[in-house]
């Protein structure tokens, strides 16, 4: 089945028909790498459509990787507040994206934004192990201890017992690697707090076997290929 461009261009991107156009008179897209120069050309679903020379997604549900910088909410929308939805470019917005899974407002790193619910709900499962892996910043050194006390499954000061996680030591004192398989409110945070330690700096690294590209600049995004969404359930 073949669409015309700028009907295609315009559901899949938050451009008007008219900036559509202009953007393919001005010769920002491209098919297959060829400068498209006609509004009405059709073309079909496995062409490979750029703009600017980055691709566009044409797919049913689109995948992006955002690295989050403080100050910002991991929500679809809030009144008074930036959300890691006005962090991306116009090119990537369409309706239904959301954060899937949240970061606290001073937290960094790895969000994933997408518009598949079902995939969503597959990645925050905790049933489904799919593991959260930070770096945090603690304040006080941290104590070998704490590394069996993270397998054992650490209780929350609400009572709750977390599921087994991996505390890895680093050579600074203050830093380490968590593998969390669940994701409660704060939970890293609540974590140490039961040791009697505290987090001053949290940054989300990697979702299951996907990392953070580290060419990503904080509020910086992009589309993940579908090699990378099969690697986050891997
Ligand atoms: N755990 C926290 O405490 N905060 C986050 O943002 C993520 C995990």
């Amino acid at each position: 089945m073949t669409e015309r461009l700028d009907k295609w261009l315009c559901t899949r991107t938050s451009f008007s028909r008219k900036d559509v156009k202009a953007i393919i008179k001005n010769g920002r897209v491209q098919v297959n790498g060829i400068t498209a120069t006609a509004a009405d050309a059709h073309f079909g679903e496995t062409d490979m459509v750029t703009l600017d020379g980055k691709p566009l997604a044409g797919e049913k549900h689109v995948y992006i990787m955002l690295n989050k910088p403080k100050g910002v909410v991991s929500v679809s929308s809030a009144p008074n507040d930036r959300t890691v939805l006005d962090l991306l470019p116009q090119e990537l917005r369409r309706s239904g994206l959301f954060p899937a899974g949240r970061l606290d407002r001073d937290t960094t790193g790895f969000v994933l934004i997408t518009d598949d619910g079902d995939f969503a709900h597959r990645i925050l499962s905790p049933r489904r192990h799919v593991t959260k892996t930070y770096t945090a910043t603690l304040r006080d050194e941290v104590r070998d201890w704490y590394v069996e006390s993270f397998r054992n499954g650490i209780v929350l000061g609400d009572g709750t017992r977390c599921m087994s996680a991996d505390l890895v030591l680093t050579d600074d004192s203050h830093r380490v690697i968590v593998h969390l398989r669940e994701g409660r409110y704060h939970q890293v945070k609540r974590m140490f707090a039961s040791l009697g330690n505290q987090v001053v700096e949290l940054h989300r690294d990697a979702i299951g076997g996907l990392t953070l590209d580290p060419s990503l600049r904080e509020g910086e995004c992009r589309l993940i290929s579908d090699e990378e969404v099969h690697r986050i359930t891997e």
